[in-house]
């Protein structure tokens, strides 16, 4: 078993929740790192926050390597995770290229989507000691196919399904498994079952951590916020006021 694993089923069996958080950037990954945050993910989601596109689909890996080596550059302690983008996991051979480039450009391990289906993928990366975040439920990169951000687990077929895949990525040794938008007593089940902790985004508080968009709890998206994040801070406001500020001397001219 990698070490990273054993951290992480250790951490579980302690009682540890793990507080993870996405980051795109040197500032934010090393603000995050400094506060304590165990986990940072660089997400595919930097999609919309940071590029403008409407969904996860278009990023690219040479996105993901550019975000990886600049959020990278500011951690020194959390685990960085670093997502494989839609398309770079077609099969174990590609995923196993694509992800070694992750690791060189400093993230500790990869996230990929899906669970029996990518069974095979994970135990290929995890042979070769690429540590593996395991992702099911509602998948971002099927959004497409899905046609929106749907709650998974709601008929007991999916709970089936979604159990088996639970148990498929921890077999086929992932060192976690992030549960997006499952109903939060199956979360909450699934996380009783499971040797690896649940990392739950919108599923409730029976998950072993949490994690969510940076710019979701910050409040730097203001144009879409999902519906379970509270924000901590408004710094879409505090920008604005700052550059309202800022215009204002420029204009009077009171700025040299
Ligand atoms: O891309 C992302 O940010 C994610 C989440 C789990 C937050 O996959």
């Amino acid at each position: 078993m990698n070490s990273l694993r054993e951290g992480y089923i250790g951490a579980k069996k302690a009682g540890q929740t793990l507080v993870c958080l996405t980051a795109y950037d040197y500032p934010a990954a090393r603000l995050l790192d400094e506060s304590g945050v165990d986990l940072i993910l660089v997400g595919d989601s930097l999609g919309m926050v940071v590029l403008g596109y409407p969904d996860t689909t278009e990023v690219t890996l040479d996105d993901m390597l550019h975000h990886t080596r600049a959020v990278a550059r500011g951690v020194e302690r959390a685990t960085v995770v670093a997502d494989l983008p839609k398309g770079a996991y077609h099969d174990p051979s590609s995923a196993l290229v694509n992800a070694r480039a992750l690791i060189s450009a400093g993230a500790d391990a990869v996230k990929l989507e899906g669970g029996r289906s990518q069974a095979g993928t994970i135990s290929a990366l995890v042979e070769q000691d690429i540590p593996v975040l395991a992702h099911i439920g509602m998948l971002p990169q099927q959004i497409r196919e899905e046609g929106g951000y749907k709650i998974k687990g709601r008929t007991p077929q999916q709970a089936d399904r979604l159990e088996e895949d639970a148990a498929a990525v921890e077999m086929a040794g992932a060192f976690g498994v992030v549960l997006e938008l499952v109903t939060p007593p199956l979360a909450e089940k699934i996380s009783k079952t499971l040797a690896i902790p649940t990392i739950g985004i919108g599923s409730g508080m029976g998950c072993d951590g949490q994690i969510r968009v940076l710019h979701d709890v910050i409040g730097l998206y203001p144009w879409f916020r999902p519906r379970f994040v509270e924000p901590k801070a408004d710094v879409a406001g505090e920008i604005r006021r700052a550059v309202e500020s800022f215009a204002a001397e420029v204009r009077n001219k009171a700025v040299s």
